[in-house]
């Protein structure tokens, strides 16, 4: 077949998923079927993702035993505290997850079981105790005591107690668990493709994860919620948001939380998280935030040229002032990304294991060809005091 060039892969199909659906140019978003709008609206993140798991939505038995399961999982092994707290605690919590993860596998028997039941039940573990990693993280940085987990909460208020120590309220937990419903899948979107690629090279489930929350990390994916907070901030009230704005659109800078390389319509996440946002911000005195991204939306979108090219919020937009309105350190906000997309990530692992092909594309090479070898110490420069490979070194083994 001839190779054709697709940088950035935008116009290949490189996975079958029955999975999540995304319309880009209607600004579509389905989890199996459901549209995404109803699915924030009146599901759980337990529920979404079994919905992404099992490819229905839950009978009311099977998700409370699904939830008995998640919260026999949520405490993590002694041990991997132990090495939780060599961690600088300087560390980006991102950072700091991505070594934990991985470290979870050491402390699981069925880490290399790759049968679909032992992958099953770390995927359950790895949806249940990325939560606690992240509050545990948070906790010892600050120098606080870590709050262990309690299996009578759901994930969301489960994780706002180990991070505070406090119960939170029904509308806190509520806005969180919006937040993780919307997050839990997004197509093969960068870090799920590479999730697929390390588990297609039949590699463990803990190393897809690894990798998934490494690719995460990255600004232009799940890192551009913490840039739009830091953003508001820098801007700081509602009467210099217009001439920052402009000012960073006449330099030709991107503005964070705005555009997507599927939606060129607004991103469906947006329009219910947008209202909501303003519900939460209202409700712990940050509406100041939200009317400024209310009006950095009317900004950006007044441009022609911003238009025509189809950029609109996307999700991390407004998640950045749900969760700093809920209380989260910046830096936390990708972390919780990550949280929510464990249960896509693990999802397409299974998916991708049941029908697997090694994802092996094609490298458009650019250098040159035919070099004759010129032994090192004809190459001119510096002489080189180590051994050289072409003769001088006396060779044993
Ligand atoms: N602000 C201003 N201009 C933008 C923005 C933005 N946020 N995003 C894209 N553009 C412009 C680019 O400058 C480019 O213009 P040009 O054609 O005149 O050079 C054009 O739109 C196309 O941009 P690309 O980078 O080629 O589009 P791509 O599809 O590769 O990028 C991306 C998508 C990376 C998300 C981009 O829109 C971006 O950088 N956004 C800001 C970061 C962000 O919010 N990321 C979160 C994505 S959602 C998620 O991961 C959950």
């Amino acid at each position: 077949m001839p190779l054709t060039v697709d940088k950035g892969l935008a116009n290949t199909v490189a996975a079958d998923t029955r999975l999540s659906f995304i319309d880009g140019a209607k600004g579509v978003l389905e989890y199996v079927g459901y549209d995404i709008d109803s699915l924030a609206r009146n599901t759980t993140f337990e529920e979404v993702t079994w919905l992404l798991w099992e490819g229905s939505l839950p009978t009311n038995a099977q998700l409370q035993s699904f939830e008995r399961e998640l919260r026999a999982d949520y405490a993590v092994d002694p041990r991997v505290l132990d090495l939780l707290r060599t961690i600088p605690r300087t560390a980006a919590p991102m950072d700091a997850l991505r070594t934990l993860v991985s470290a979870l596998a050491h402390f699981d028997s069925e880490a290399d079981d790759a049968s679909p039941a032992a992958n099953r039940r770390k995927s359950v573990r790895l949806v249940a105790k990325t939560p606690t990693l992240i509050a545990a993280f948070d906790r010892f940085r600050k120098g606080k005591p870590i709050v262990e987990p309690d299996a009578t909460l759901t994930i969301a208020q489960n994780f706002l107690w180990m991070l505070t120590g406090q119960r939170p309220t029904d509308a806190m937990s509520r806005a969180l668990d919006v937040c993780l419903v919307l997050h839990a899948d997004h197509g093969l979107n960068a870090s799920t493709f590479a999730a697929r690629v390390t588990i297609a090279t039949q590699s463990d489930l803990y190393s897809a994860a690894t990798t998934a929350i490494g690719t995460l990390k990255g600004p232009l994916h799940g890192g551009a919620n913490q840039e739009v907070m830091e953003m508001l901030l820098e801007i700081g009230s509602l009467d210099k948001t217009e001439p920052y704005i402009l000012g960073k659109l006449a330099r030709k800078e991107r503005i964070m939380g705005f555009g997507h390389r599927v939606y060129k319509a607004y991103d469906p996440r947006a329009t219910y998280l947008k209202t909501f946002a303003k519900q939460v911000a209202s409700d712990t005195g940050n509406l100041p935030l939200y009317e400024m991204s209310r009006r950095i939306e009317e900004i950006v979108l007044a441009q022609p040229n911003i238009r025509e090219k189809g950029i609109f919020p996307n999700v991390d937009f407004y998640s950045a002032t749900t969760y700093y309105s809920l209380g989260l350190d910046l830096d936390l906000f990708t972390c919780m990304f990550a949280a929510s997309r464990m249960s896509g990530w693990t999802g397409h692992c299974i998916e991708q294991l049941a029908a697997n092909k090694l994802i092996r594309p094609h490298a458009d090479y650019t250098g040159p060809h035919g070099l004759e070898f010129v032994p090192r110490n004809q190459r001119g420069g510096t002489a080189s005091t180590s051994p050289s490979v072409s003769g001088t070194m006396s060779v044993t083994a």
